[in-house]
């Protein structure tokens, strides 16, 4: 069996996937044509071709750009089929996706927009493929406090599908301390807590991140390596770390694949699973980053197993349904094991 094969073969959860990160340069151009608008390239190729980031910044730039040509209920659906299709064809038995609202609604598109296309794709591509998925919404860290919390007054109404809240954009100098009212509001309202922290950002970002935001997951959290005192907390707590190595490579977090730490945090015993954040800009999906951590890093086949086996222990779904995935995951095991 070949590596692809036995990858899309573990049944297996996305946990760090942004939306607007799944939006490929050709649905991009559809869009803008459809909606009159224009884009900075003028072919996909060209699109393509300016995806060379230096760091976060440089490329959050040009994702918002691109997200700009979402104007209807039917791009937002398009784009999550598309997104939907191509993980369930490489495993994904369950998604939790970031959204980010004050992307959208920061030029006039309002909730119901946006939450009536992607409830709708979750829902098709349910009934399509069997795979399912949950929302988590985003505030966007270079913005305020205050406008996170007036975002989630906003979203009062329309978190049917929304499982927890999330920090994205920017991270250096805007600390998770700026967002604790907004997620002492979000917690209150039953939803769960996850935030991006240690991808460019400091180790102290993390405590923060844990201590101050109640976060039960972390977002790329490579740079708690750097704390020992946090990794031990982390391993202790079986605080989930979703990492995105075809990212942290594109933003330059690493200068190689091959230097990537993903194999250390396996051997500490952080609970580590592998994703692929903004695939349409990074260069690979979810099944692309395991194939090329098996290259690159020489993650075995027993590792790809236990970080597909951390995906399905790291999400928010019910015991039942982890329990579910688990068994299917140890029966492909035995049937890639008699195949071999
Ligand atoms: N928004 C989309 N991708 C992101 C990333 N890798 N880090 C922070 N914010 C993001
Ligand atoms: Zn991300």
């Amino acid at each position: 069996m070949s590596i692809g094969d036995l990858v899309r073969a573990l049944p297996k959860c996305e946990l760090h996937v942004h939306i607007e990160g799944t939006l490929e340069p050709d649905l991009m151009f559809s869009l803008a044509e459809r909606n009159g608008m224009s884009l900075p390239f003028q072919t996909v190729d060209e699109a393509r071709a300016a995806y060379r980031f230096t760091d976060l910044q440089s490329f959050l730039d040009i994702y918002y750009r691109g997200a700009s040509v979402l104007q209807t209920a039917e791009d937002f659906y398009e784009l999550m089929t598309a997104y939907l299709d191509r993980a369930a064809a490489d495993g994904v038995r369950h998604a939790e996706i970031f959204f980010d609202p004050q992307t959208h609604t920061g030029r006039g598109i309002g909730f119901k927009l946006f939450m009536d296309g992607f409830r709708d794709a979750i829902a098709d591509a349910g009934r399509r493929t069997g795979i399912s998925a949950d929302l988590i919404m985003c505030f966007l860290r270079h913005l305020s406090g205050e406008e996170a919390l007036a975002t989630l007054a906003d979203a009062e109404a329309h978190l049917e599908g929304v499982v927890a809240v999330g920090l994205d954009s920017s991270e250096t100098g805007n600390p998770p301390e700026l967002f604790e009212e907004a997620y002492a509001r979000a917690r209150s309202l039953g939803l769960r807590a996850v935030a991006h922290a240690g991808e460019e950002g400091p180790p102290g970002y993390v405590w923060s991140a844990l201590e101050v935001l109640g976060a039960e997951r972390i977002d790329h959290g490579v740079r708690s390596l750097e704390d020992e005192v946090l990794v031990s907390r982390l391993v202790e707590e079986r605080v989930p770390l979703t990492v995105c190595p075809l990212s942290n490579l594109a933003l330059r977090v690493v200068d190689t694949l091959e230097d990537h730490p993903l194999p250390t945090m396996m051997e500490r015993g952080l609970l580590v699973s592998v994703n692929s954040d903004d695939p349409a800009y990074f260069g690979g999906y979810v099944g692309d980053n395991y194939r090329r951590i098996h290259e690159s890093l020489g993650v075995d086949e027993a590792g790809l197993v236990a970080l597909a086996r951390n995906s399905i222990l790291s999400s928010f779904l019910a015991e039942s349904r982890k329990n579910d995935l688990i068994d299917e995951l140890a029966r492909s095991e035995r049937d890639q094991g008699e195949l071999a």
